[in-house]
């Protein structure tokens, strides 16, 4: 159910619930200090009570609402980047609610960059928590008929368009003068340590503090197969029927010819990410055999593509 700017304000101020757009993929956002509305996010998502939400503030300024210390670092980190597709993990206050932060010791908080919700964000004067707008483990959504498919008709969604990033927010952890990065996103590693000044701590990524980052997320309901050789990709379409393809790079059109169902896009990081749910819901539709996707090469700037793409892979490739 598609809702005005007023309308999500409204609901929201009586902890109701309403999927919003952001640069990245659309949310699922509720009042961050009102633990009712923290409750039907999670229960909306079907999401465990031990993944933590992200809170979007309208501007730095909020961020000691909800940090007891905001480090220079941080600091210079979100004035690099925000309003943008990037998130800050920091020490909580006691006072922010254990149920937005799943019982962590720290907080989420992002500013995004999209006018609609920034426009919301300032005028209700509300903190909102927001994780995906999709059920649990399914593919984010990122646009408003993709939430209403995931998460049905009832939903109040803010129409704000399609999003123009496509996946989720980089997440960077900040303790003292030291960073990790927990979530891969389009603002890369080498972005942030250029900005910060030094290399991030090793090893976040293997052990990450991001409970949401676990294997099983992200999928599609179609089985996924993943190729890095293009020729083991046709082999298996030559020996499968009915499979639908993702071809990502630099595959010369007369190449990807020969397949049924077939979504080839560019050789551009940005472009590729700005439609990559939107062609795996697409794909996820036609219910073909399986997905084979021909993934980019394993460089820096495609990290944050192969990450998603591996775990919507997860099921039959591990
Ligand atoms: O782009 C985005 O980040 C989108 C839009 C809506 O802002 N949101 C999003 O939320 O991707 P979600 O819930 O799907 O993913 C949030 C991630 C999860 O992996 C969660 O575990 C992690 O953020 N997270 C949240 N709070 C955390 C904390 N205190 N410490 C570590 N990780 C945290
Ligand atoms: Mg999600």
């Amino acid at each position: 159910m598609r809702v005005s700017l007023a309308d999500a304000i409204a609901l929201l101020k009586r902890g109701e619930v309403v999927a919003i757009p952001t640069e990245t993929v659309y949310g699922l956002a509720g009042d961050a200090q009102n633990e009712s509305a923290l409750h039907k996010i999670y229960a909306t998502k079907q999401r465990p009570a031990n993944n933590p939400l992200i809170v979007h503030i309208a501007s730095a300024a909020q961020v000691d609402d909800f940090a007891s210390e905001f480090p220079p670092l941080a600091q210079k980190l979100g004035l690099a980047f925000w309003p943008g597709p990037f998130t800050l993990v920091l020490k909580a206050k006691p006072t922010v609610s254990t149920v937005v932060r799943a019982g962590e010791p720290t907080v989420a908080l992002r500013v995004p960059a999209h006018p609609l919700t920034l426009q919301l964000l300032q005028e209700s004067g509300l903190a909102l928590a927001a994780p995906s707008a999709n059920r649990y483990t399914q593919l984010s959504p990122t646009t408003a008929a993709h939430v209403e498919s995931s998460l049905g008709q009832d939903i109040p969604v803010l129409d704000g368009g399609a999003c123009q990033v496509g996946i989720e927010s980089t997440i960077v952890s900040v303790d003292g003068d030291t960073w990790q990065l927990l979530r891969h996103g389009m603002i890369t590693q080498a972005q942030i340590e250029a900005i910060a000044g030094k290399p991030a701590l090793a090893h976040a990524m293997a052990t990450p503090k991001a409970p949401g980052q676990h294997l099983l997320h992200y999928s599609p309901r179609t089985p996924t197969q993943l190729f890095d050789e293009y020729i083991e990709l046709q082999k298996y379409a030559q020996t499968h029927q009915d499979c639908a393809t993702l071809l990502i790079g630099n595959v010369t059109t007369n190449l990807n010819s020969g397949f049924q169902h077939c979504i080839a896009l560019s050789d551009t990081p940005a472009e590729v990410a700005e439609h990559l749910y939107e062609s795996l819901h697409k794909l996820d539709q036609l219910q073909a055999s399986t997905i084979l996707i021909f993934l980019p090469p394993n460089l820096p700037e495609w990290a944050a593509i192969r990450d998603r793409l591996t775990r919507a892979g997860y099921r039959e490739n591990f």
